[in-house]
């Protein structure tokens, strides 16, 4: 018999099939017996139905517990009642392992039990589906670049140097020197853009942020793309469009997931282009008004993140920074030097900043003068100093981060469900 996946069993109509998975549920009602088997892919209910209590198939499915796993085969039928409108008329069950006292049961479980038990909490409905939505979103990223003549280039996570600020650096030994992991791969980015032209990189970033909170990860994953010639303008377009491509992907095709979610769409299909944007210096007066206690050169935090997505039905664009708060490589505007040439894109319904980028200094004395500034040892950049030298053009880029963007388009509370196994400020098992 054919081994076939839940999600492909409509094209298997009438015809008998094998299933490998694991028993999700199970009840009886009189002479039937209904299981639900998940293999990953989906669930499916599976039953037999016999006036004979003695039937062998009832004796396996009665020694049948949650998470046990087993092979089963049988007839595909149609049903409209059944989840997902097919149902397997069962022929035989091979049961492979009994799964004991599974710790994960359908009643509450607390946060802190659900996250010891991580590697177990992934095969619960509500888990699978964010994952889905996870897979779904890195897909689009991949494809948005790729259709776009944008070339992969990864980026070293063992790294002399500091691209986000010195105060989140993790450490490690590198033999006889110190090497830090990566808080983004910018840098090497803007020497790939140099060779190619247009690239992008994906990769894990670690940041040794001693911030608990319902946005942050120690390792997250972030895309970065970088354009040579492209000027903050430009990024901003293709942030723009790359989160429309996202949100477009995300509901056509995990529609499903996000009603499992119970993730209204209405937010996510009213977006569109282009973005309102508003300056630094715009928006933190209309915060203040708003009740917000940020100071002109403050950082937002969570309470103003709120207020700006009160803004707009549509993620917002900050730009022109005060230069003091950004990253060294920040270009400044050519009228307001203290400004620099950065842009935020705060989503929508609280979710907060989930692409930060800019133009960058292509101006050599200026990068200098920025490293020295900021104090930064100079030889870890000198390499970085060289593509300055050696036909400098102005470029752009940014950031967007997969995990924040996954819990805005399942609309999760905290950002620790859209990561298999989230490293978390006090957490590191499992
Ligand atoms: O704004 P950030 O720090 O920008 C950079 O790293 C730039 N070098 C990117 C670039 O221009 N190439 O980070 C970019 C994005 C944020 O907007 C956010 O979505 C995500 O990365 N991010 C985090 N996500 C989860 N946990 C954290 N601790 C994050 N820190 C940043
Ligand atoms: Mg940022």
């Amino acid at each position: 018999m054919k081994w076939v996946y839940i999600e492909d069993i409509a094209a298997f109509k009438d015809l008998d099939v094998e299933v490998r998975g694991w028993v999700y549920g199970k009840r009886s009602s009189g002479k039937v017996r209904f299981l639900l088997i998940r293999d990953g892919t989906g669930i499916l209910q599976a039953t037999v139905f016999s006036g004979d209590e003695n039937h062998p198939l009832f004796k396996a499915f009665d020694e049948l517990t949650q998470e046990s796993s087993l092979i089963v085969r049988g007839r595909v039928r149609e049903d409209k009642r059944a989840p997902g409108g097919y149902e397997l008329g069962l022929q035989d069950i091979e049961i492979l392992q009994i799964a004991k006292d599974y710790p994960i049961t359908p009643k509450e479980h607390t946060t802190p039990f659900l996250m010891e038990h991580r590697h177990l909490w992934l095969r619960s409905r509500k888990q699978h589906a964010v994952l889905q939505v996870r897979v779904e979103v890195i897909k689009a990223i991949r494809n948005f670049f790729d259709d776009r003549g944008f070339r992969l280039m990864d980026t070293p996570i063992l790294t002399p140097s500091a691209c986000e600020g010195t105060t989140t650096l993790f450490e490690t030994k590198y033999f006889d020197q110190m090497a830090y992991l990566s808080q983004s791969g910018q840098l090497y980015n803007e020497a790939t853009a140099a060779a190619f032209g247009k690239v992008y990189c994906f990769g894990p970033a670690f940041r040794a942020e001693k911030s608990k909170t319902r946005r942050h990860l120690i390792e997250f994953w972030m895309v970065e793309p970088e354009v040579a010639f492209a000027t903050l303008e430009d990024t901003i377009e293709l942030g723009q469009d790359l989160l429309m491509f996202i949100i477009e992907r995300v509901l056509t095709k995990r529609r499903q997931d996000l009603e499992e979610l119970e993730r209204d769409p209405k937010p996510l299909e009213a977006i569109t282009k282009p973005f309102p944007r508003i300056t630094y210096d715009e928006i933190v007066p209309k915060l203040q008004e708003k009740g917000s206690a940020i100071q002109y050169g403050g950082d937002f935090g969570a309470p103003e993140e709120s207020l700006i997505s009160e803004l707009s039905t549509n993620p917002v664009c900050i730009t022109h920074f005060p230069a003091k708060i950004k990253a060294f490589y920040m270009q400044p505007d050519k009228d307001r030097p203290d400004l620099a040439l950065g842009v935020d894109f705060m989503a929508p319904e609280s979710y907060g900043e989930i692409i930060g980028g800019g133009q960058r200094i292509h101006d050599l004395n200026l990068l200098e003068q920025r490293i020295q500034e900021q104090h930064l040892p100079r030889e870890a950049y000198e390499w970085y100093l060289d593509l300055r030298k050696y036909g400098s053009v102005p470029h752009a880029g940014f950031g967007l981060g997969v995990e924040r963007t996954v819990s805005w388009m399942c609309r999760i509370k905290h950002i620790r469900e859209t990561i298999p196994f989230p490293r978390l400020l006090y957490r590191i098992y499992p």
